[in-house]
């Protein structure tokens, strides 16, 4: 068999970028509307860092505002609600964003129960996952990662009905919201988890293979089913071949999935990184920009 074709998600989020910053240009000019995404970040985490950098920089070159929150490491969940509040109160913000994981003596859910469902272009309210869950995508904000899987999958395969999907990993990030979508689109869908019984077999069994665990290099390629398309959600710093990160060996991005490997039997595949990682990005774009013509009753973008 050929060699898998490579799903190129850094060429279709600059795509979508670019349909995010028409559509913004449009809002501008025909409504006075600058779509806003709000970002909160509490503490320094350096990789939360590095997201919410590259989110509000990506926003601004598309034309959006991005307002950043830096909070600090040691505030308490009354100082992020009180943020959380004045971000929902304030007309100019349309989107908001907790970056998560939050320093310990934050609820993670308190706080995302709290943005308001209107604007939350994570898609973690539980409106917003309620109404994803119950096949009423179309009214939701579905999460960035998950949508941004199912935007390149919807462009690779066009219809899915009836074709076995296995996800690999049950996180509200990824693998439950994930479910939900491939299950709207007529997939036979499997969600496994570090439970699942000989996960390997599940996942021969599987048309679309999507691995959302954060375990480096976990799917073989002798797990994957000859012809199916992989979507690696992974990204997970590894040593740098031959010598350990302290003897100054370049750590580098690897997947969960071994690429070479299944590059060999798959019929396409997402490179890491330039693969799933940009989407998420790209669809917080695109959230925010329907959050704002919702927000002022405006029929939202299609973005397909
Ligand atoms: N941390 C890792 N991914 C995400 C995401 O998509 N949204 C938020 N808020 N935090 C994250």
């Amino acid at each position: 068999m050929a060699e898998a074709e490579l799903i190129d998600g850094k060429a279709f989020a600059a795509g979508l970028r670019s349909k995010v910053a028409d559509e913004t240009a449009k809002l501008k000019a025909g409504h006075g509307i600058t779509p806003t995404l709000a970002v909160v970040l509490v503490g320094s985490d350096p990789a939360s860092q590095v997201y919410v950098k590259s989110k509000s920089k990506l926003a601004k070159k598309a034309g959006l505002n991005a307002i950043d929150k830096p909070m600090a490491e040691t505030a308490s969940e009354a100082d992020v609600l009180a943020v959380v509040e004045e971000l929902n109160n304030d007309p100019n913000v349309h989107g908001i964003l907790v970056q998560l994981p939050v320093p310990k003596q934050i609820n993670s859910n308190k706080i995302l129960r709290t943005i308001s469902p209107d604007k939350d272009v994570d898609g973690f309210h539980p409106v917003n996952v309620g109404l994803l869950t119950s096949g009423q995508m179309d009214q939701a904000f579905v999460p960035c990662t998950p949508l941004g899987c199912l935007l390149m999958l919807q462009d690779r395969l066009g219809d899915m009905s009836g074709a076995r999907a296995v996800i690999i990993g049950r996180s509200n990030l990824v693998g439950r919201p994930l479910a939900a979508l491939l299950l709207g689109e007529n997939c036979t869908v499997t969600l496994t988890h570090s439970r699942t019984k000989n996960i390997a077999e599940e996942c021969r069994r599987a048309d679309i293979l999507i691995a959302a665990v954060g375990v480096p290099e976990m799917v073989r390629g002798s797990w994957i089913k000859p012809g199916a398309v992989v979507i690696d959600v992974g990204i997970n710093r590894v040593p740098g071949e031959g010598k350990g990160e302290s003897e100054g060996a370049k750590p580098r991005l690897v997947g969960d999935v071994a690429f070479d490997e299944a590059r060999l039997v798959a019929s396409a595949i997402t490179p890491v990184p330039g693969g799933v990682g940009p989407m998420t990005i790209a669809c917080l774009l695109a959230n925010t920009v329907r959050a704002a013509c919702q927000l002022n009753g405006i029929a939202p973008p299609d973005w397909s």
